[in-house]
C-alpha cells in the first residue's frame, strides 16, 4: 500500500486509559513551535539520553520545514491545547536496510501511564507493515528501561547490547540495546488465511 494512501486516515482519534480522546495525526510545519515546547517539558534527565539536542530551536525547525514522511514519519497526539506525544517511523529509502524501519517514542510526563506509547508505536507498527516493510527496529540506551518495557511488550525483543558503546549529551558512555521484531509480509499473510 502506498504510504499517501495510508496517510489519509489522519487525523484520528485515539482514547487514552483515563477515557481522554486524543487526535492523531503527522507533523506539519505549523507545529514548530508546539514541538519545541513539547521537548522543552520533558525532564532533563531523560533528554540526556535522547539522540538529538532537542531544546534546540534549529534542531526542531529542520525537522518542521523539512518534512519528508518517507523518510521520516512523526505522529503526534494533540490535545486542545498542547502535543502529548511524538512517535517516528524511519525509512532508510534504499541500501541494505530498505526493508528495515526504525521507530522511536516520547510522552510528555503529564500524558504518561495512560497508554499511549503503546497506541502510538502499535499504529506505527501498522503503517510499517501496510507498507511492506519486513522488519523494525528500536534504539536504546541501557538506562531507557520504561520504553525498552513498552517495545517488548509490542513484540520487540533485544537483538544486541553493546557495552558503553554509545555517549548521552554530557559525553557519558551508556550500554547501547538494539531491539526488533519482524513484521509479516502480504505473502505470509496470506499462506497463512
Ligand atoms: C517510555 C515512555 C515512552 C512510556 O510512555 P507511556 O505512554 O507512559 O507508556 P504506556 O502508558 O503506553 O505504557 C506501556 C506499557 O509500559 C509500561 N510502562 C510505562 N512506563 C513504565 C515504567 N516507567 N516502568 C515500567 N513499566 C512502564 C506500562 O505499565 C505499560 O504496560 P502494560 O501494557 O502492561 O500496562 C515514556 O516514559 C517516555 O516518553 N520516556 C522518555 C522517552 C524515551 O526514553 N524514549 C525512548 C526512545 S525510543
Amino acid at each position: 500500500m502506498m504510504l499517501e494512501d495510508l496517510l489519509e486516515q489522519y487525523p484520528k482519534t485515539a482514547l487514552l486509559k483515563d477515557g481522554r480522546a486524543v487526535i492523531l495525526r503527522p507533523l506539519q510545519p505549523t507545529d514548530e513551535r508546539a514541538f519545541h515546547q513539547f521537548f522543552c517539558e520533558i525532564p532533563e534527565t531523560e533528554r540526556l539520553l535522547f539522540k538529538h539536542r532537542v531544546t534546540d530551536p534549529e534542531v526542531i525547525r529542520d525537522w518542521c520545514q523539512n518534512v519528508n514522511y518517507h523518510r521520516i514519519l512523526p505522529l503526534l497526539a494533540l490535545d486542545e491545547t498542547r502535543i502529548l506525544a511524538d512517535a517516528s517511523l524511519h525509512q532508510s529509502l534504499g541500501g541494505w536496510k530498505r526493508h528495515i524501519g526504525r521507530i522511536s517514542v516520547v510522552v510528555h510526563p503529564a500524558a504518561r501511564g495512560l497508554g499511549l506509547a503503546k497506541t502510538m508505536v502499535r499504529e506505527l507498527i501498522e503503517v510499517a507493515q501496510n507498507i511492506g516493510l519486513e522488519h523494525l527496529e528500536a534504539e536504546f540506551m541501557g538506562e531507557q528501561l520504561a520504553a525498552r518495557h513498552v517495545f517488548g511488550k509490542l513484540g520487540f525483543t533485544e537483538l544486541l547490547v553493546l557495552k558503553d558503546y554509545v555517549k548521552d549529551m554530557q559525553a557519558i558512555p551508556h550500554d547501547y540495546v538494539l531491539m526488533g521484531r519482524r513484521l509479516i509480509t502480504d505473502e505470509e499473510f496470506a499462506a497463512a488465511n
